[in-house]
């Protein structure tokens, strides 16, 4: 993809005026995930994972695009959602086939990145990206999903 970091700031931008708007937080987060699929090539699937109530440590899957997955719930330490919620820091795995701790929802996955949104420091939901390319991910990807989840807080 040419000229990520000119791409990536106005998708912040993009993604600032969602969450400025009107409607409902799943609608917001709906909407990113929209954005985020249709103008990242290698972004296949996007959704959000959710964390409804912390003391059953799990996710629960919010808005998404692309596949349906049989990972509706997630349990803390469990796939790479699940370890990124646990240890409350970004997961990069750029060839998932070396992950052991991997719950594989669609064999067309190569990579992905796994972000969470942190609320003072408590776990509220996680954005997580497949991709069908293998080791797609920079540090501009990271960055950039990093500061997407850090404005998302404001919304939980
Ligand atoms: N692959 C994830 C599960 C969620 S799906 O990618 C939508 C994991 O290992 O946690």
């Amino acid at each position: 993809m040419e000229n990520k970091k000119r791409i990536f700031s106005e998708l912040l931008h993009e993604i600032k005026k969602i969450i400025e708007g009107g409607s409902e937080r799943d609608l917001k987060l709906q909407s990113v995930c929209v954005l985020l699929k249709d103008k990242v090539p290698y972004y296949d699937w996007t959704g959000f994972y959710i964390v409804e109530n912390i003391n059953k440590n799990e996710l629960v899957l919010g808005p998404f695009v692309g596949e349906p997955t049989e990972h509706k719930k997630i349990t803390f330490g469990q796939g790479i959602c699940g370890q990124a919620a646990q240890l409350k820091k970004t997961f990069v795995v750029q060839d998932v086939t070396r992950e052991t701790n991997y719950l594989s929802c669609n064999l067309k996955v190569l990579s992905e990145i796994v972000v969470p949104i942190l609320k003072d420091a408590v776990i509220v939901g996680e954005l997580d990206i497949d991709s069908h390319t293998l080791a797609p991910f920079s540090d501009e990807d990271r960055k950039f999903l990093e500061n997407t989840c850090s404005i998302l807080s404001n919304i939980f």
